[in-house]
Formats: C-alpha cells, sequence, structure tokens
C-alpha cells in the first residue's frame, strides 16, 4: 500500500480529498498537515480532525502549520465559496475526534513520517504550499523520501481568483515557486483546468447522499459551496478540485499528464500567482525543471472512480 500524506485547508472539497484517501484501500494515510486558506488555521485544522473522525481515523495523526503566507501576509481566504467555517456552515455537525493535534508542528510532523515510513510517501498538497515550501527549504534530505508530490493548483488558462491565478498557488506565490520549479522532486500538478472539467452534477451527489451515511455527511457539507458553483457552472453541481489529486495519487495514471516546465509568477502585477506552463514545441529540451501536469483524462472514469470509493 502506497503511504500517503494529505496537506490540506479544508474547504468542502478538501473534506471529500480526506474522505476519499480515508475510504481508499490502496493507501495508507499515514499522516495529514493543515495550512492556512480557505479560512484560517484554527478552522482548517479542526475541520481536518473532525472529517477524520466520520471515517473513525482517530489513528491518524494531524498537526497544524503555517498560518501565513511566506512574504506577504494576506486577509484572502474563500468564505464566500466554503462558508465562514469552511464547511458551509455545518462543521459542527461532524463527530469530535478524541485525539487532537499532535504535540507538534506540520513541518516536524512531516519530517518523522518520511523518515519511518516503509516505503517513499506520496504527499498531496491541496492548499497553499507555504508548509511543503519550509519542509524543503529546512530539510533537504527528506526529498529522497518523497516518491511524489501530487499538487492540486494552477491555471493554464485563466484563474478563479484573479485572470490569472488559481487560489492555491495565488495564496503563496513564493512557496509555490519554491515547490513547483526550485525543488528537485517529482511533481504531477493538477490545475484547475482539468479539475473542473471532472466537475460532479446533481445526480452525483444524489447517489452519494443515497450510499450510506458517510456520503449523506459529506453531501450535507457542500450547501455553501455548491451554490457557489452552480452559479459559476451554470448547472447544479460542483468541483471537487482536491478529491480530484487524491484521485491520482490513488490510481496513479488515472489523469493523463504531459511535463513541462512551469514557472510561477512572483511580480507584484496582474500575473501574480500565475503558473506559466511552457508548452512550447520547439523548446530546447532540458531547459527548466519539468513537473508534468495533467491535461486531461477520461472524465466519467474520474467521477466514476470518486463515487465508488465515497460511496463504499
Ligand atoms: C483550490 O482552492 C480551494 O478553494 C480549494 O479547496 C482548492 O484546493 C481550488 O482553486
Ligand atoms: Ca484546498
Amino acid at each position: 500500500m502506497t503511504p500517503l500524506i494529505i496537506d490540506t485547508d479544508p474547504g468542502v472539497d478538501d473534506a471529500f480529498a480526506l474522505a476519499l484517501a480515508c475510504a481508499a484501500p490502496e493507501v495508507d494515510l499515514i499522516g495529514v498537515t493543515t495550512v492556512f486558506g480557505n479560512v484560517g488555521l484554527a478552522l482548517t485544522t479542526r475541520n481536518a480532525l473532525r472529517v477524520l473522525a466520520l471515517y473513525g481515523r482517530d489513528d491518524v495523526p494531524v498537526a497544524a502549520g503555517a498560518e501565513q503566507p511566506l512574504v506577504h501576509p494576506h486577509p484572502h481566504r474563500a468564505r464566500h465559496v466554503h462558508g465562514a467555517d469552511g464547511l458551509s456552515g455545518q462543521a459542527e455537525t461532524l463527530p469530535e475526534r478524541a485525539t487532537g493535534v499532535a504535540g507538534v508542528d506540520a513541518v516536524s510532523l512531516l519530517v518523522s513520517l518520511l523518515e519511518s515510513a516503509p516505503a517513499p510517501v506520496t504527499i498531496v498538497p491541496i492548499g497553499p504550499l507555504t508548509n511543503i515550501a519550509l519542509l524543503l527549504a529546512a530539510h533537504p534530505g527528506v526529498r529522497s523520501k518523497i516518491a511524489r508530490l501530487v499538487v492540486m493548483g494552477g491555471a493554464l488558462g485563466g484563474g478563479n481568483v484573479t485572470a490569472a491565478a488559481e487560489f492555491n498557488i495565488w495564496s503563496d506565490p513564493e512557496a509555490a515557486r519554491r515547490v513547483l520549479v526550485e525543488e528537485p522532486v517529482p511533481v504531477t500538478l493538477v490545475p484547475m483546468d482539468l479539475t473542473t472539467r471532472c466537475a460532479v452534477d446533481g445526480p452525483w451527489l444524489d447517489s452519494l447522499a443515497a450510499a450510506g451515511p458517510r456520503g449523506a455527511t459529506l453531501v450535507s457539507l457542500t450547501a455553501t459551496y455548491r451554490e457557489h458553483y452552480s452559479r459559476s457552472l451554470g448547472r447544479d453541481g460542483m468541483v471537487v478540485h482536491d478529491a480530484v489529486a487524491v484521485a491520482e495519487a490513488i490510481k496513479p495514471g488515472l489523469l493523463h499528464t504531459t511535463a513541462m516546465p512551469v514557472e510561477v509568477d512572483c511580480g507584484y502585477g496582474p500575473g501574480r500567482g500565475n503558473v506559466i506552463a511552457d508548452q512550447r514545441a520547439t523548446r530546447n529540451p532540458g531547459e527548466g525543471r519539468e513537473v508534468d501536469v495533467a491535461l486531461s483524462a477520461d472524465l466519467d472514469q474520474v467521477r466514476s472512480f470518486l463515487l465508488s470509493h465515497l460511496a463504499g
């Protein structure tokens, strides 16, 4: 079983991603670290603990990480998308976990999990990349313990926070640049261009709600988020960005990737947080460090994979 760590800022789609990792028999969820993002760190941490409690996963260590981006603190959150508590106002309806956070910070937990794992670990960062940048900057020795980073983030064809930037990258561009451009660790980047095409619809959500109490609880967390996405999609449904990245970590190759160098715009103009992927056929080989960018997939297969695992 592949050892898996999720670095997360729950968030409704993060809750689906955590649920998927708990439900998947193919992976061993060995730890969860939290970061500021959709809401503040105290709430993302509380939400992560409660989603794990829903799945009876008291055994998974959870540690809280960064409260702010590396360089420029900013108050931007996504409460209008995920609700003021991060889970459409329903966080308190989830069970409380008997085990609280580990007595260490996120980077320390990541180091000890990576060093003690029996095999290289897949890490799935599904929030701002601050914790992962700090980990790799302070502990370069753990690079060899990482099988792959499957990062949800970036937008090649138009962002969701600004015209250029997707939320996770925009929230800490300097951290994103460190991880995606500077660090020699294998990366699969799952941008919102593809996750948006994997959007689930009303009947998909109805099937999940009907599958059992956990599925019904997950769907009960979606009201604010589903309303937001239904407006932007123009039909009933929602985009489960982060769960698509976890699905790729569980079933490598589910998403189709192309290797290309990327850059992250850390300037202070309208392009801040943009991920610039070099797709030129004429680029010089060896120019820039390549990451595998997920650009396509069998969309129905992705939706079925998500439903069958979450409903199981
Ligand atoms: C990303 O931003 C967050 O709001 C979601 O949880 C996801 O990680 C999508 O842009
Ligand atoms: Ca997220």
